[in-house]
């Protein structure tokens, strides 16, 4: 019996084949998907949860290990993440929400599934741990990483960030800047053959990809529970995410599935997610009524956290399951959206502002009502990301130290 064990987790099905697979460490996805080419992600399923395994009141994200994959408390490697704020949206004549994720403790909502990702890897004892990320995935892995004391390797492209890169070297992980257009083939023979575990985006057969972790993204659905809390045991009616790779969009999606299913939540709500218009792989799928994700061209925009050719399936998936849509935005309505966040005392980056901006644009397309309960998920902070804020504010005065001097710039009475 599971009774008293401290995650129900049961084993890994392929989302393509169904097959099943026990709890195993498989970061190369379905072997007989990935063979013959098709979609091969895996997903973790659980003996099922009744509704006593939900956390009544989280405050942290560890307080949803039933459903978490990770079978050893022991293995748990913890920073303090989850229990994020939920704040109204001021401002907007409308029941908005911002799921607050920049105070996560490495400033974005990656650290849920880092948290989750470098736990399983100690489970299945591996020592080192790798990930390829310009910004806030690989600072929050190289963050756990250095409290589980691994070994932390990140592979960039050579116009990584430099703050980013500072920070990841500050945790203690080795950074390599790879030639373009070859840091997958390197980080996949490093994955098959030398025995690193990748942390991030379970795509296995999305583009041709051979690996993905399918444990880490199980962390995003504690964001699901800490929200169904946060609304006084009520799902909303949508849920508003910035999505690039898509792990979070499904992993916001099962959080809420499994409550719905354990009798707790009355509904999923609709997923939406919200692209930059200059890389928008879902809206196209969506719009073309595309079977699996195609990949898009893709330019520079100032939401370039969220800017992938292609984003996963498993995304794709739950927006459809769950009613939802996707909707492309600009680099100006993102930082319209920014500005009414920046009124709120709120400072996230701009790829989370793209949510905001989304939900304004359905919202004057009469596709989000005003009488909807909406909550944007606001994934990680600005303060990284120089291109968060405006460029183009008029200078700052000088002033002598006199009150005349500043009444003729300001209005002081
Ligand atoms: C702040 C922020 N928001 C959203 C995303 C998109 O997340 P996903 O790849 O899970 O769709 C990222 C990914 O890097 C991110 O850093
Ligand atoms: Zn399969």
């Amino acid at each position: 019996m599971h009774m008293d064990a401290y995650s129900l987790v049961e084993g890994l099905r392929c989302t393509n084949c169904g097959a099943t697979y026990g709890f195993e460490l498989m970061l190369g996805g379905c072997p007989a998907c990935v063979e013959k080419g098709e979609l091969a992600m895996l997903d973790p399923f659980y003996q099922t949860p009744a509704a006593q395994d939900f956390p009544a009141a989280p405050t942290t994200l560890w307080d949803g290990h039933k459903t978490l994959p990770l079978p050893d408390s022991m293995c748990r490697t913890t920073l303090g993440e989850g229990g994020s704020p939920l704040l109204p949206v001021a401002g907007v004549d409308a029941n908005w929400w911002i799921k607050y994720e920049a105070v996560n403790p490495t400033h974005s909502y990656k650290d849920r599934t880092n948290a989750v990702a470098v736990s399983v890897a100690r489970y299945f004892g591996r020592d080192k741990v790798i990930c390829t990320s310009t910004g806030n995935h690989g600072v929050a892995l190289t963050a756990y990483a250095a409290s589980a004391g691994l070994r932390c390797l990140v592979l960039m492209p050579a116009d990584a960030p430099a703050l980013s890169l500072q920070e990841m070297r500050f945790f203690g992980a080795e950074v390599a800047i790879v030639e373009d257009g070859q840091i997958v083939p390197l980080l996949e023979s490093l994955v098959l053959d030398h025995g690193w575990y990748v942390s991030q985006r379970n795509a296995p057969g999305v583009g041709g990809r051979k690996i993905g972790n399918p444990y880490g993204m199980e962390g995003y659905k504690t964001i699901s529970y800490e929200i169904f809390h946060q609304l006084g045991r009520q799902a909303p009616d949508k849920v508003v995410l910035p999505v690039g790779g898509g792990d979070a969009a499904w992993g916001v999606y099962k959080g809420f599935r499994e409550l719905r299913d354990a009798g707790l939540a009355d509904r999923v709500p609709q997923v939406i997610a919200a692209q930059s218009a200059k890389g928008a792989p879902l809206v196209n799928a969506i719009e073309h009524d595309l079977a699996q994700v195609a990949p898009v061209d893709t330019s520079a925009t100032i939401a370039f956290s969220i800017v992938e050719r292609q984003t996963g399936d498993l995304a794709l998936q739950g927006i459809r399951a769950s009613q939802g849509t996707a909707v492309a935005v600009t680099d100006q309505e993102i930082h319209q959206a920014a500005r009414l966040y920046a009124g709120m005392g709120v400072c996230v980056e701009a790829s989370s502002s793209a949510a905001l901006a989304g939900a304004l644009k359905l919202l004057g397309e009469s596709r989000i009502e005003r009488d909807e309960t909406v909550v944007m998920i606001g994934t990680g902070a600005g303060l990284r990301w120089p291109a968060t804020f405006d460029a183009d504010l008029p200078p700052i005065p000088r002033v002598a130290g006199t009150v005349a001097s500043l009444q003729r710039v300001m209005r002081i009475d």
